[in-house]
């Protein structure tokens, strides 16, 4: 097996969808799925998508009321720019299994090629050699192009290549399944211009309600055509090109394609007509080789810090390989677009950011590229006014409510009770900030948006939750949904609670260091965001007073103050094909019951564990592991990383399994509908905060490695403030080689190393040779 690629030998369309979504190429800004340029399959599904670019519509509720989202969003399928007709003395070329022989498709991580040949067997025994390489430019954003080779193998005739700019695209529309489709109306461009020049093809269109303008340019390098003929028709614009061949000659066909499209956070990049025919020029000039040889070089630079080699288990390499590839290619890398729950592979929950972004993508990035992490939380920060304006209609009167699911900023999420329910989005993006202003030191983005992010969410919670007598004066939030969406509506969750003591808490600190570090910079925000004096202090007592529902006879955290008094799901009454329940159970019958789709509790053990004794953390995970359906593909990933914390290797790997392999083997059925980006960072978090234990507390890094029975190996690399280690775990120990940076001082298994250039360090795997000191972990509850 190679472990850099994804390979299929044989032309199986029953698989067509889910084939699609794995060979899907991006680069953040726009992306395609792997369909064939020919088109024509039965089942296909078309895909072309922009990152951000989005059609609105009216939400329609039979029963509304105060507060509903009233505008839905979702990110369009555009223009298809990849067709490419081939015709063999009239008769077309068509990927049917019947005629197709040497058939071979692969998908390269290492240079985001994807490759495709075969023979076509056409009729009168007449055979033709296709060859295909396409590319989705990382270091172009808008450029694409597709290099396509044709060879006749025993005939001489006339070859055709209808290259086409298909104009008529729509989305997928809504099924039973609330994952999938859209309720948009069947068009929703109006043309703005068509045309060609020459060899190019371009087009402009204008969405109808969000007025967002797309332009997308198909440049064409063909030598040796005896004719071309250009249609232009409601459909699409197309360019026939005819070639007189003989056996063995090569017609050898590149098309360069960009696309371009406007966000409402930032606009597009100038006039998006210029930008596509200038880039589709620029990108046929340099010729298609330079396009492969500069993603070459832009990946080995990603692999080099975030490539993880697993020694011993070439299935599970391909599988994390593959999931870190999907990652580079779904993420957006500016701060006007995020990365939505499907990437650009597919339209399952309609290209929309969630939590996803920031408890999964973000930490998956945390230590190779921050530069990334920085671009996603810009992206938070421009969403700013939309989430103070939600605040205010969801009656606040200051901070801000982010967005449960959102393309611009504004809440689109039509079921309130696992929507703006989830008020947890707030606390998880200023974790995020947390985590990543102090894996970075990156000061300036504390101060230029960091602080507002912190300070309107701090507020917000302040204003949201409330002191209860009955408990004891204790801060209690209540009528919020977690993480658990089969669960809704609870009081005093415990994540969500967790999550915004550690975001008041944190905002108030940081108040505090903004007083005595930039007291202007401090006063310019508390201007702008007219914040009274006694505020910051008011997170505090908040957050110290945080209320946690406890079980004493379990010694449990519990998930809300009525997890205890659900009645048990009867897991073993539950057929097999009952599952997920979401698709065989009313929300009202989950939500009585002691079941849940996903980590919740477990999810804070693992993200806030600088407050909570091991033991408690196993407890936890006893008590919610058997009730814990992973019915969400969030969930296998947390579940791997906290077994590694308390020693049940064994399950760790069995969930890491499954959590690797989660596309490539389809093991929730819907790959079809795009690939689970979240998850896919959950396998990388799962090798680096779960077998490897990396954490950091206020800024101190902490590794507590372990090493799978399974492998005889694995190594990666960790980026923290100037430093870059490697880390390397076999069975003789952990070896930390400082590779950049003068000096760095880790903990490694309580052990505290002080790494210096050309000084590895090598520290035994078994942490009873270490004696780890047992720090108190207990915090304030
Ligand atoms: C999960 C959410 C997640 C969403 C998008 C849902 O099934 O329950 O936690 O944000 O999918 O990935």
């Amino acid at each position: 097996m190679n472990t850099w690629k994804l390979e299929e030998h044989e032309l199986d369309l029953s698989n067509l969808r889910k084939q699609e979504s794995l060979f899907a190429q991006g680069n953040g800004y726009f992306g395609w799925r792997g369909t064939f340029e020919e088109g024509g399959v039965p089942n296909s599904l078309e895909g072309c998508y922009l990152n951000g670019f989005y059609e609105t519509f009216p939400i329609k509720y039979p029963e509304t009321a105060y507060g509903y989202p009233g505008q839905g969003q979702t990110m369009l399928n555009v223009m298809n720019a990849k067709t490419i007709r081939l015709e063999a003395d009239g008769e077309p070329v068509r990927m049917d299994p019947d005629k197709i022989r040497e058939y071979h498709r692969e998908l390269d991580f290492r240079t985001g090629v994807l490759s495709r040949s075969f023979v076509f067997a056409a009729s009168g025994g007449k055979s033709i050699r296709v060859a295909v390489r396409r590319v989705v430019s990382f270091v172009r954003k808008h450029c694409g192009a597709i290099a396509f080779s044709v060879t006749p193998i025993d005939f001489s005739g006339k070859l055709t290549i209808m290259s086409a700019l298909d104009t008529k695209s729509s989305n997928q529309n809504a099924d039973k399944d609330p994952r999938i489709g859209t309720h948009l109306p069947e068009n929703c461009f109006e043309r703005i211009e068509t045309g060609r020049n020459g060899n190019t093809l371009h087009a402009v269109q204008r969405t109808i309600r969000s007025g967002l303008t797309v332009a997308c340019a198909a440049g064409h390098t063909v030598t040796g055509e005896s004719g071309c003929d250009y249609t232009c028709g409601e459909q699409s614009l197309e360019l026939a090109f005819a070639f007189d061949c003989v056996p063995g000659s090569t017609v050898e066909f590149e098309k360069y394609i960009a696309y371009c499209g406007e966000t409402s956070l930032c606009g597009g990049d100038g006039d998006p007509l210029t930008t596509v025919l200038g880039e589709t020029e620029a990108a046929a000039r340099e010729g298609f080789d330079v396009l492969v040889s500069e993603n070459e070089s832009y990946l080995s630079r990603y692999w080099e810090t975030a490539g993880i080699e697993i020694n011993g288990d070439d299935y599970l390499q391909q599988g994390l390989r593959f999931n870190s590839f999907h990652l580079i290619q779904s993420v957006g890398k500016d701060s006007c677009r995020s990365v939505a729950a499907k990437g650009l592979t597919g339209e399952g929950y309609e290209g929309h950011y969630f939590w996803d972004t920031e408890i999964y993508v973000i930490p998956s990035f945390l230590y190779s590229n921050p530069e990334i992490c920085r671009n996603l939380l810009e992206y938070r920060y421009q969403c700013l006014p939309a989430a103070r304006e939600r605040a205010r209609e969801m009656g606040h009167k200051n901070g801000a409510l982010f967005a449960w699911r959102t393309i611009n900023g504004a809440e689109c999420s039509a079921y309130f009770p696992a929507g703006t329910a989830q008020y947890h989005i707030n606390g998880d993006i200023a974790v995020a900030v947390k985590n990543y202003v102090q894996v970075t030191g990156d000061a300036g983005f504390l101060e230029e948006c960091g602080a507002e992010i912190l300070f309107e969410t701090a507020r917000f919670w302040r204003d949201l939750g409330n002191y209860s007598e009955e408990r004891n004066g204790m801060f209690c939030i209540n009528c919020v949904t977690g993480p658990d969406e089969y669960t809704a509506l609870v009081n005093n969750n415990f994540y969500t609670n967790r999550i915004a003591r550690e975001n008041l808490w944190y905002a108030h600190s940081i108040y505090t260091k903004l007083e005595e570090k930039n007291p202007r910079r401090l006063s310019e925000l508390r201007e702008k965001i007219g914040l009274g004096p006694e505020e910051p202090q008011e997170w505090k007592r908040a957050g110290d007073a945080m209320f946690f529902p406890y079980d004493e006879k379990r010694g449990v955290f519990l998930q809300d103050d009525s997890f205890a008094y659900k009645a048990d799901w009867d897991f073993s009454g539950t057929p097999k094909e009952h599952y997920p329940l979401l698709l065989h159970y009313h929300p009202l019958v989950l939500y009585r019951h002691r079941v849940l789709k996903q980590a919740d509790t477990v999810l804070a053990d693992f993200m806030l564990d600088q407050y909570i004794s091991d033991d408690q953390i196993k407890r936890d995970f006893d008590y919610y592991e058997p009730l814990t359906t992973h019915d969400s593909s969030l969930s296998v990933c947390i579940y791997s990383i906290v077994a590694s914390r308390i020693g049940y290797l064994d399950k760790a790997y069995d969930y890491f399994l499954r959590s690797a392999r989660t596309d490539l083997d389809d093991h929730k059925g819907n790959t079809k509908d795009g690939v689970h980006i979240a998850n896919m960072a959950g396998t990388v978090m799962c090798i680096i905060n779960g077998f490897a234990g990396v954490r950091q507390y206020d800024g101190r890094l902490e590794l507590r490695p372990l090493l799978p029975g399974k492998w005889k190996s694995y190594k990666f690399r960790l980026r923290f403030r100037r430093c870059l280690i490697e880390v390397a775990i076999a069975g003789e120990g952990v070896l930390l080689t400082l590779l950049t940076g003068k000096e760095m001082s880790l903990v490694c298994w309580g052990r505290t190393l002080e790494l210096t250039e050309n000084n590895p360090q090598m520290v035994p795997l078994n942490p009873a040779d270490t004696a780890a000191p047992k720090e108190e972990r207990i915090g304030i509850l």
